[in-house]
């Protein structure tokens, strides 16, 4: 990925410096950039905007997923880890429930959101989300997008469908 990476005008300029063409959208990540861009990169890392997207691991999660559970439109989601992995059991596009792999983490600070893999290569936005206020702010806790309505798998602003893509 790292080496198929082509730049802009830069991939006009000069092909043989950026290789390969790449075969399909992909994530790169930060340090596909680095090696070029060294001054942005670490002006980046000391900003917020370095946590605006990341593979979910312990360092990026910040939501409790200790089998935490959140009741929604008389649907009861589940967060739990399993082989070092992150998940939610929560209603997929049919209302039914299923495990859900988190694959990204969307934000860090005031909320937290979580993005989920789907055929074609979709990333949907969970609509419940984490509060990463400290907790005598009010925060800590799991909370929906969405507090005063009743989104379930038939409404268009269901997580599963285009509008939380
Ligand atoms: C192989 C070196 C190289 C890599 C790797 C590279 N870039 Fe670049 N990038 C350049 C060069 C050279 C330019 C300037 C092109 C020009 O001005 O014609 C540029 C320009 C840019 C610009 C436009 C800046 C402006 O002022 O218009 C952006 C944005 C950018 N790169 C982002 C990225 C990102 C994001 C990544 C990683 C995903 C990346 N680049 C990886 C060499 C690279």
């Amino acid at each position: 990925m790292i080496s198929t990476f082509a730049c802009g005008e830069f991939q006009e300029t000069d092909r043989t410096t950026v290789g390969a063409i790449p075969t399909g959208p992909a994530f790169a990540g930060g340090e596909a950039c680095a090696r070029c861009h060294r001054t942005e990169t670490d002006l980046w890392s000391v900003s917020h905007h370095d946590l605006a997207m990341a593979e979910a691991t312990a360092a990026t999660v910040l939501g409790d997923f200790d089998d935490t559970t959140f009741t929604y439109a008389r649907t009861t989601s589940t967060f739990f880890e399993r082989d070092g992995g992150f998940f939610v059991r929560t209603d997929g596009p049919d209302g039914e429930l299923r495990d859900y792999p988190i694959a990204y983490t969307f934000g860090a600070e005031l909320l937290q959101q979580y993005l989920i893999e789907f055929p074609g290569g979709r990333l949907q936005a969970l609509s419940i989300c984490w509060d990463t206020r400290p907790a005598a702010e009010g925060g800590q806790r799991w909370f929906h997008l969405y507090p005063d309505e009743e989104i379930d798998h038939t409404d268009p602003l269901h997580w599963t469908g285009p509008q939380q893509n």
